[in-house]
């Protein structure tokens, strides 16, 4: 496999339809920033019409609100509301020229909307996953042009975050990874080429970081001793409040897929899946959103 350097920008194809394969609050923000720094028509889709119906309204109502913070001039608030549909007719990203999905983080699940999406879109169409764990080349895998599957790693929260990892899969080709790293540019991001690797680069240390933290816990250490001891490097959130940030269910799919193949290396930790499965909360907060101590459900696991 080649190294993981940047192909040639002219191999990049210009994009001027994106669909969005899912409409739930990771799918909404990304149409949010493509219209926003694309200004192209962005199709969003999902299961049935109430959940389409729900992301392009959250959509219309985050573009409302950066008209009403002066950050949209009335033109331009309108024209790029109206660029952002939904539907649940897939022929209608016939013509996208670039589909990423934000479904459940599932391989079976990814494989398949792939599988579908394929069918309908022009053969010279790009395909992003924003998989943060899974392997690009499986979920690929059922796909009869591998080559253009790439990985496309957002971080939460994605309008502010400046990173994405564009994961250079064994069968993803120049032209994908080049019209991938020119997207990236597009949405004013830094774009890295990793491997299709675990966790890529980020999560692989993110896991180990989420990962040590929760067995420190569960191994007596008081959890505000661990949330804080970072404090003095400046970080911007604790581990804890990341952990939140990201989703008890991402961080616990995050260690279980690093504990799997790297059973010596990472932890998982059984009461993080537990209480991703009761969708507890670990932070106490006032009314203001400001964090203040830890919840009886995270305080009891010790
Ligand atoms: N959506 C949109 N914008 C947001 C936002 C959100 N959820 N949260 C904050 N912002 C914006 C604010 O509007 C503000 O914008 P402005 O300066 O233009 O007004 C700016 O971000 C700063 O916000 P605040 O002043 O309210 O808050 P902070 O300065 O405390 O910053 C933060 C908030 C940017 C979230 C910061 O705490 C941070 O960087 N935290 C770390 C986040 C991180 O590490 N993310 C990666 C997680 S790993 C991941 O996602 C991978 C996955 O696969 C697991």
């Amino acid at each position: 496999k080649r190294p993981a350097g940047a192909p040639d920008k002219e191999l990049a194809r210009k994009i001027t339809k994106v669909g969005i394969v899912g409409a739930g609050l990771m799918a909404s923000q990304f149409a949010l920033l493509f219209v926003r720094r694309l200004q192209v028509p962005v199709v969003m889709t999902d299961l049935d019409q109430a959940r389409v119906d729900k992301g392009v309204a959250s959509v219309h109502e985050e573009l409302d609100k950066l008209a009403e913070k002066g950050r949209l001039d009335s033109d331009n608030h309108s024209r790029l509301k109206a660029l952002v549909t939904g539907t649940t007719d897939r022929s209608q990203f016939a013509d996208c020229d670039w589909v990423i999905e934000a479904v459940f983080e599932e391989v079976g699940v990814k494989q398949q909307v792939f599988a579908d999406f394929e069918d309908i879109v022009a053969e010279d169409a790009v395909l992003a996953t924003n998989t943060s764990s899974l392997s690009v080349e499986e979920i690929g895998s059922k796909l009869r042009h591998p080559e253009r599957l790439v990985g496309f790693h957002f971080f939460n929260p994605v309008a502010v975050m400046p990173l994405i990892e564009v994961v250079n899969a064994p069968a993803t080709n120049d032209v994908t990874l080049a019209t991938a790293m020119a997207v990236a540019k597009d949405l004013k991001k830094t774009a890295v080429i990793t491997r299709d690797r675990p966790g890529f680069v980020v999560n692989r240390i993110l896991a180990k970081v989420l990962g040590e933290a929760m067995h420190a816990v569960e191994t007596g250490t008081p959890i505000s001793v661990v949330d804080h001891a970072l404090d003095p490097v400046g970080l911007p959130m604790t581990p804890f409040e990341l952990l939140e940030l990201v989703g008890l269910k991402v961080g616990a799919h995050v260690l279980e897929s690093h504990h799997a193949p790297f059973p010596d290396r990472f932890f998982e930790s059984e009461h993080l899946n537990a209480l991703a499965d009761a969708n507890a909360k670990l932070i106490k907060r006032d009314g203001k959103g400001r964090p203040g101590g830890y919840t009886k459900e995270f305080e009891a696991i010790v």
